[in-house]
């Protein structure tokens, strides 16, 4: 495999991330710990299905791939022969968006001869606290991290860059999935989380009542919820066809305080079993404000350490992929050309 630690940069180490391991084609070049360009092409074409077709995401991969990555380096202001080492997105996630990420990233490696370094997308979104960002603090070890994203719902324990252990996680539905079917069952488009958390804003938390599941410790159930968000829509709109429209925002506001209050419910037993009260968010829900405010007002009121990092670094991104490969180079974990991307990968 290519191995030849790049030392003409006068020691400096720029590693270019690639992400694609859903629908989003991303890429980004970080320079010692510091992003220097973070670039994300966003695939529209979803929008009008509902939800991520894996075969059009492929497609689309396939079409951004190369400008994208070409636009990270040339806003990165270096040169492609500059590059130290080339990190891409292992897995998990849709299989044919990871082939495009994982080919491109192992051709571009094998034409600079530089080394190649795999990423696990969910231990990627957890490390983007390690950017060194003057707008980020960064969390001391050990600390617990929520990971809530369309395709996860964690509580991890994080007593080390590369090792953490899954304390909960969801048995059915993820996080994102609840807040975008939610959004479904009220006719808005798809990612229809951040729809809900805009609309959520002018409206009463507590106008409408839903049920919180009844499942032990740190796991999560979410399918409970959004069945009985959709029954309690459709009985509503029976009686007044105009019942969503007339209370978008009080819908919202309350099925985000449902989910807000179900992650802090189980942050609290985390916390209360494993004594660790630095708590960090990651993936694209920590976006969420209701989430942000519920850990703000725990800092304040239960001495917890919370750590949220910058929207940018949420949602699916490059930057976070370049940080782990960064961590990764630094102790020469890097991959061998034959690496295969897995849809499901366990941390
Ligand atoms: O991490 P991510 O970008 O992709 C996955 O790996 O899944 O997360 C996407 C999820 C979607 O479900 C989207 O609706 C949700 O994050 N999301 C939000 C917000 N921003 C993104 N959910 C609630 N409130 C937000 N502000
Ligand atoms: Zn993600």
């Amino acid at each position: 495999m290519p191995n030849s630690t790049n030392k003409k940069n006068n020691n400096s180490i720029y590693i270019l991330g690639i992400e694609s391991s859903c629908d989003d084609t991303a890429a980004a070049v970080i320079k010692d710990g510091k992003i220097i360009s973070n670039i994300v092409a966003n695939q529209k074409i979803h929008e009008e299905y509902g939800g991520v077709v894996p075969e059009l995401a492929s497609r689309a991969h396939q079409q951004n791939i190369v400008p994208v990555v070409e636009m990270a380096i040339k806003k990165a202001k270096i040169d492609k022969n500059q590059v130290s080492a080339i990190a891409f997105t292992e897995g998990p996630g849709l299989l044919g968006s990871l082939l495009v990420g994982s080919s491109f990233a192992k051709s571009l490696s094998l034409a600079l001869n530089i080394p190649l370094l795999s990423v696990h997308h969910m231990q990627a979104h957890i490390l983007a606290h390690f950017i060194q960002d003057d707008e980020m603090k960064l969390p001391q070890f050990p600390f617990l991290a929520l990971t809530i994203s369309g395709g996860h719902t964690q509580i991890v324990q994080v007593n080390s860059y590369f090792d953490m252990t899954v304390l909960g996680e969801t048995l059915d539905d993820a996080v994102g999935e609840a807040f975008d079917k939610s959004a479904k069952i009220m006719g808005l488009p798809y990612p229809g989380g951040p729809l809900i958390d805009q609309y959520a804003q002018s409206g009463n938390p507590k106008a409408f009542k839903f049920p919180k599941p009844k499942v032990k410790g740190m796991n999560f159930s979410f399918s409970g919820l959004k069945t009985s968000i959709l029954y309690f829509i459709q009985k509503q709109t029976k009686e007044n066809p105009s019942f969503i429209q007339e209370n978008l925002a009080d819908l919202s506001a309350s099925i985000q305080y449902t989910i807000v209050n179900i992650l802090m419910d189980k942050l609290e037993i985390a916390v209360e079993e494993t004594n660790i009260n630095r708590i960090a968010i990651a993936g694209g829900v920590s976006a969420n404000s209701g989430i942000r405010q519920a850990l703000l007002q725990a800092q304040k009121e239960r001495s917890w350490q919370v750590y949220i990092p910058k929207f940018e670094f949420t949602t699916d991104n490059a930057a976070m992929i370049a940080i782990v490969g960064y961590l990764k180079y630094q102790e020469k974990q890097f991959s061998s050309l034959d690496v295969i991307p897995k849809a499901r990968y366990k941390m």
